[in-house]
């Protein structure tokens, strides 16, 4: 057999130095017979000259080809682009009587040097047959996959010839229905291999019992002696002999791979004999789920990816090294963490530069039956199985030794059945280190992953909830970038991080895939239907986050934003930073600042940030900054680098964020002191104690010099007295159970500085009972200006669509006695009746406070506060201001109208319910609901004599 069984790609090198800079080019052992070559374009294999068969080759008319490259974007035929549909009838049996075939022919010279030479195709779209010095080699299939044959007794010293015959259309055309245009011809590298005793490799990264070592699995002639050195950053680190067989070589002092942190070995398979050195990389890294999460070196992975196409506007799937690199490091640049190789395995050098640039890939079979749906599945049809399988061998085969492949995919839209079992069992053979994707196994039956296309965020909250046992969810499309788009990459990246179980997705698309062509208006970029196809897809190709000479689109811009490796918090002049970083220490970053009144800059600096582990916060930062408040003031944040680190330049810009400035306290610095129990966290700054339950992340008491505020927890709470024109709705709340939450804590994380105070709590809070409940994110400042408190919640699961408020209810230890405000009154107002309460400033006693509806009822909120100071009966009064305007009301401690209580309630709400008229008319308008949409509002408390 002169074609080759699947197995991994790799050159000979004759020289360590040469070996070790991993550009085959270097190698004298390799023979590219990239460039041009003669070409005969037919409109069907019955075309084909007797002449080509003898191998008379002088005997055709020529013309000439660029290789690697397609006919159809070098003037024989015409692109056509397709998303789904197939341009041709949907019958595999039979290809179509027009059926373009290229002929290619050329002349080269090479002397065979070692033991035995391999002729490689890295992609030939769809079939091929080649012919060396006139007789048969093979032929070849799978357009995005590797062939080779064994060409040592074909092979002349000096001049050879080689012709292959290339057809467009074939049956395996069936299974490469990609969304994307239909280019055939010789696109990638062909290249003879010199070779010496070794004919595989494979290695296999282990960490055992706190020792990472590699399983190199080697395949030889038998009568080679294989010697291997592991190399980092140039020098040896190990070495063994490398029999037949497995063996095994610790690695120690190990650098591990990451995406953040991609440190690269090298094997170097030295056969002394044939003066051979085979230089392998690989990167010390385990893929594993623990815990029901997808984990890269025991961290839980979040993937901040997007779908990639091979492509050039001017060369189609072609793509040069250069363009390959530029394109990943655009990639790179932008934060994006991981590429799904939608829907084939790329050209190989595309791995070698994820490997070097820290990406996370998944390696798609190159495999979709989309167009067959018409007429069948092939998944359950046995005569497809054999091939199936041999697609997913043959990817994982050639590329098993890149540390940035943590996934295999079977392929994309092909249904699911029989031969994706059979896919998936035969990947699992060959490889237990990955892990299976594949979005077509809803019920995860071989994926270990659980997959979905463009889910709507409230589906994706809907299943994270269920917190039984499940496989991960990832989107491995979302976000159709398609034209001017995608919008909600924020509300999708919010999901991502709030839920175990979901660890993130991939953008569809990365770049548009529109062809460069000459029109009477200039060049331009075309779509579907340009070269007057009859089966097409116009603009689907059109939808990536850059256009196809990759000048960046909003989208891209708004998705960089959204996925950037920093978290800003920020309350006056405080800020704190987190690292969003999994793997990688932070180091030489400034945080650079500048504050803005309606639009001038007024003040402007930077600090050094320290180091930070991953996932840790920053002390908090005090910034230099002026009296300055108001609505238009705005603080703009950024981390810039200060060297150059990775991809990045001295002075890239790693995150921004602005924030509205909420003005400087008047309040005198003072010492902040924090104390721990396992129970509770205490902070004290000068008079203020704050405590925080580590059980439900409840603030639970606010004193003034230890005169106790509340008489029980400061809770979100979302009810409220039903009014009478809620007497329709009230059965339903009373079965979404909203007047009983539980709160209970997730984390809390703190730090400070000499005077200021910030804890990050997350919380979840949960009805009894039934399935829904709210995920809050709040920081808690203890600073000059008292406690400021950012409150973030999303609802989720079998959520209620509208809830009567949405805030904090603080239960005071004694009665309100006056309220002062700035914010609409005088009397009390509602969403959908509020015009007769004007902004103002305004004051009242207790006793005037709530309208007495001769039913009890809920009465007397105040919409678009600014701050209020309530006095009270006995204690310290409390004043609150609000970063945007709240709600602010006082009820009685057991919840009814202010009467004749002993204590009260404060109400601070986000947002209260409209009132309608639906006693006996309708419900409020839309426009006034209190839907459960995410909730994000800011009051800073503090208490006065
Ligand atoms: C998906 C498909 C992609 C692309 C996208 C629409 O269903 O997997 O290949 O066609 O839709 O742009
Ligand atoms: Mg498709």
């Amino acid at each position: 057999m002169r074609k080759l069984p699947p197995r991994t790609r790799f050159f000979a090198y004759d020289e360590l130095a040469t070996a070790l800079t991993y550009k085959e080019g270097a190698s004298p052992f390799v023979h590219s017979l990239n460039g041009t070559w003669q070409f005969c374009y037919l409109q069907s294999p019955r075309e084909v000259p007797a002449a080509f068969r003898a191998g008379d080759y002088d005997a055709i008319d020529w013309q000439t080809i660029k290789v690697p490259g397609h006919m159809e974007l070098q003037g024989y035929g015409k692109p056509n682009y397709t998303n789904i549909s197939l341009p041709i009838p949907v019958d595999p049996a039979a290809a179509p009587a027009n059926n373009p075939t290229g002929l290619y022919y050329r002349r080269f010279s090479c002397t065979p040097q070692l033991a035995r030479q391999v002729l490689r195709f890295d992609g030939v779209d769809s079939t091929f047959t080649v012919w060396l010095n006139g007789q048969l080699v093979g032929d070849g299939h799978g357009s995005r996959l590797m062939t080779e044959f064994d060409v040592t007794d074909l092979l002349k010293p000096g001049e050879n010839t080689i012709a292959v015959q290339v057809e467009k259309w074939s049956e395996y055309s069936f299974l490469e229905d990609q969304d994307q245009w239909w280019l055939s011809g010789i696109f990638r590298d062909v290249t003879i291999i010199d070779e010496g005793g070794l004919n595989d490799l494979q290695i296999t990264p282990q960490y055992q019992e706190g020792q990472w070592q590699i399983a190199v699995a080697v395949q030889a002639e038998a009568n080679a002696h294989l010697r291997g050195k592991v190399y980092f950053a140039g020098q040896p680190v190990a070495e063994a002999a490398l029999p037949t067989g497995t063996t095994t070589i610790p690695i120690s002092a190990p650098r591990e791979w990451t995406d953040e942190t991609p440190n690269l070995y090298t094997l170097v398979v030295a056969d002394d004999a044939a003066g051979a050195l085979v230089p392998m990389r690989f990167g010390l890294r385990q893929v594993e789920m623990i815990d029901d999460q997808i984990c890269l070196n025991g961290e839980p992975v979040l993937f901040n990816g997007v779908n990639r196409h091979e492509f050039n506007p001017e060369t189609g799937r072609a793509l040069t090294q250069e363009y390959i690199l530029s394109e990943v490091t655009q990639i790179k640049r932008a934060g994006i963490n991981a590429i799904r190789t939608s829907h084939y395995p790329n050209t190989p050098y595309f791995y070698d530069v994820c490997d070097e640039l820290g990406l996370l890939v998944i390696d798609e079979c190159d495999l979709e039956t989309h167009g067959m749906y018409v007429t069948e599945m092939p998944t359950d049809d046995p005569y497809w199985q054999g091939e199936f399988v041999s697609r997913a061998e043959r990817m994982v085969h050639r590329d098993f030794n890149h540390p940035c492949i943590v996934i295999w995919s079977l392929g994309n839209e092909s249904d699911f059945g029989e031969n994706h079992v059979a896919e998936a069992a035969a990947i699992r053979k060959l490889d237990v280190s990955r892990l299976i994707h594949y979005e077509g196994d809803r019920k995860t039956e071989v994926a270990d992953m659980y997959s979905t296309m463009y889910t709507p965020v409230e589906d994706i909250e809907k299943r994270a909830v269920k917190l039984t046992h499940q496989k991960p969810h990832i989107l491995c499309e979302y976000g159709h970038a398609m034209g001017n788009g995608a919008g909600s990459l924020q509300d999708y990246q919010d999901v991502f991080r709030l839920y175990k179980s979901v660890q993130g997705g991939f953008i569809w698309e990365w770049k548009d895939h529109g062809l460069k062509q000459a029109t009477p208006a200039g060049p331009q970029y075309v779509w579907g239907g340009a070269f007057g196809e009859p089966v097409n897809d116009g603009t689907f190709c059109i939808d990536g986050l850059v256009r196809p000479d990759r000048v960046p689109s909003p989208g891209l811009l708004e998705y960089e934003h959204v996925i950037q490796p920093f978290q800003f918090f920020v309350a006056q002049n405080h800020v704190v930073v987190k690292s969003l970083y999994h793997y990688q220490t932070t180091r030489d970053l400034v945080l650079r600042w500048q504050l803005e009144v309606t639009g001038e800059k007024v003040a402007g600096g930077q600090i050094a940030l320290p180091a930070l582990a991953p996932g840790a916060l920053s002390p908090v930062l005090s910034l230099e900054l002026p009296e300055a408040g108001g609505v238009d003031a705005m603080l703009n944040l950024a981390i810039e680098t200060t060297t150059v680190q990775g991809v990045f330049e001295t002075g890239a810009q790693l995150a921004s964020q602005q924030v509205a400035y909420q003005g400087l306290p008047a309040q005198p610095d003072a010492a902040a002191t924090v104390s721990q129990t396992p129970a509770a966290v205490t902070i004290t700054r000068g008079p203020l104690t704050v405590t925080v339950d580590r059980g439900t992340g409840n603030i639970t008491q606010l004193s003034q010099d230890d005169q106790k505020v509340l008489a029980g927890d400061m809770a979100l709470t979302l009810d409220r007295l039903p009014i009478s024109n809620d007497m329709n709705v009230v059965a339903e709340r009373q079965k979404e159970r909203i007047a009983t939450l539980f709160a209970r804590c997730e984390s809390i994380q703190m730090t400070q500085n000499d005077d200021t105070v910030m804890v990050a709590i997350r919380q979840r809070i949960a009805p009894p009972a039934i399935n829904w409940g709210i995920e809050l994110a709040v920081t808690l400042w203890v600073g000059a200006a008292g406690v400021t408190i950012r409150t973030r919640g999303w609802f989720d699961g079998e959520k209620p669509t509208e809830v009567p408020r949405i805030g904090y209810q603080l239960p005071l230890t004694t009665t309100v006695r006056t309220v002062d405000w700035f914010g609409r009154g005088l009397g009390e107002s509602y969403p959908d009746s509020l015009d007769a309460a004007p902004l103002g400033h305004y004051q009242l006693n207790r006793d005037q406070w709530g309208f007495p509806y001769v039913v009890p009822q809920e009465a007397g909120n105040r919409m678009g506060v600014r701050w209020a100071t309530i006095t009270t009966a006995t204690g310290p009064s409390l004043h609150v201001a609000g970063l945007t305007p709240f709600n602010l009301n006082v009820v009685g401690g057991d919840g009814q109208p202010l009467g004749n209580q002993s204590s009260d309630q404060v109400r601070l709400d986000a947002r209260v319910q409209a009132l309608g008229s639906n006693s006996c008319g309708p419900l409020p308008l839309p426009r006034y609901r209190l839907y459960t949409d995410p909730f994000d509002f800011t009051v800073t408390l503090n208490l006065q004599y």
